[in-house]
């Protein structure tokens, strides 16, 4: 089968800051051994933290790219038992992660990282690692959920106290990229009002299409967290869906509500540093910064339920193919993106 590997000898051209490229190679498919799954791949997504990897902030060489991906079973090893030959599957990107809060053994393996990912035209995985995929949503959709849209559902539904967003409650989503993308089309499913963030007029009309109530236009308001509590009576958002890091928390924090959340996702906004006394009403507003990595298989299993529910089709921005996989990272790389950037295989 032909599956896609990192090599550091030759970084990807066309895409700036890359110390590692991929190349397409053969390998032994093989047979699925107990209690495995092998699955014919139809789709893949490609997600921020794929850059960063080609990047080279992992060690990689030799592994195959990409977190998210979604197909069919082919073959299944002995004592298999949740799955069978032609079922829809799509992969959690945590191995291990099953269940419950994380803990440093469910944690650490994450697909198109520490171990070898979705982008091969067969993968061979543990059973526990897959979740069915609903009648309802296509492959490409499918293999655009894993990393952003969990993402974008534990921001809006997880955290340490697993407080969930309620009916009425302002979200606060930034940019136009797929994790933010996810969050405005989830809050608003949720009955919230959602005001979102982002650089053009062009993308503030996709937003408002895919039903934010408000968009503000970084560049023309620096000081969108002032712009939010304009917008908001002076109260501010229940919930900040963060994605951009450090040259955005600040203005997060002017955005959030007293009592209200942080949900630090990304930092697409670029890196930096964050003077303390920006970090202070943190404390004078009492707010909760919570992490996000995702979600476990259980996260997976109930977000895709909630899409099937209520019909969300995932923001589909291109579709590349199997072979052009190459100029599929040279376009989100450039960054002219909306929603997400997807990889088809032949049937
Ligand atoms: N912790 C986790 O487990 C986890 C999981 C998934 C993703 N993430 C992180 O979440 C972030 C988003 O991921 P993604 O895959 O959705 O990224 P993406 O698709 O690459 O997002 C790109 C978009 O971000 C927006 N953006 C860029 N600079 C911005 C700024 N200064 N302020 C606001 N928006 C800005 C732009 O949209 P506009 O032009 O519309 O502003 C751009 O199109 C990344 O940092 C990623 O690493 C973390």
């Amino acid at each position: 089968m032909r599956a896609y590997q990192f090599s550091s000898s030759a970084p990807l051209e066309g895409v700036y800051g890359a110390a590692i490229g991929i190349e397409q190679v053969e390998r032994d498919a093989g047979q699925p051994g107990p209690g495995a799954v092998q699955v014919a791949v139809k789709a893949n997504a490609l997600n921020f933290v794929d850059l960063i990897t080609l990047q080279g902030a992992f060690p990689v060489d030799g592994r195959i790219p990409l977190l998210d991906g979604a197909g069919e079973v082919i073959a299944v090893g002995d004592g298999v038992t949740r799955f069978a030959v032609g079922d829809r599957v799509v992969a959690n990107p945590h191995a291990n992660w099953l269940a419950g809060p994380p803990t440093p053994d469910t944690t650490g393996l994450v697909l198109g990282i520490m171990a070898d990912g979705m982008l091969a035209e067969t993968v061979t995985l543990a059973e526990s690692m897959l979740v069915h995929l609903p009648d309802a949503i296509s492959f490409t959709q499918g293999a655009s959920l894993p990393c952003a849209g969990l993402s974008a559902w534990s921001s809006l539904v997880g955290g340490p106290s697993r407080y969930s967003v309620a009916p009425g409650s302002t979200v606060l989503t930034q940019g136009t990229g797929g994790v933010s993308l996810f969050a405005v089309q989830f809050a608003k499913a949720m009955g919230c009002r959602v005001i979102a963030t982002t650089s053009t007029a062009a993308k503030a009309e996709r937003l408002k299409a895919l039903g934010a109530d408000h968009v503000i236009n970084y560049n023309e308001r620096p000081d969108w967290g002032v712009a939010v509590l304009e917008l908001t009576g002076g109260i501010g958002a229940d919930l900040v869906v963060e994605v951009g890091g450090p040259n955005t928390l600040p203005q997060s924090i002017i955005a959030a509500k007293v009592g209200g959340r942080i949900a630090m996702v990304g930092i697409v906004g670029g890196m930096g540093s964050i003077d303390f006394m920006q970090m202070l009403p943190i404390n004078h507003k009492v707010l909760t910064l919570y992490a996000n990595g995702m979600g476990n298989r259980q996260d997976l299993v109930d977000m895709l339920r909630f899409v099937e529910a209520n019909a969300i089709e995932p923001v589909i921005d291109s579709t590349f193919t199997f072979d052009q996989a190459a100029d599929a990272y040279r376009h989100f790389a450039s960054r002219g993106h909306i929603g997400k950037v997807l990889i088809t295989h032949p049937a």
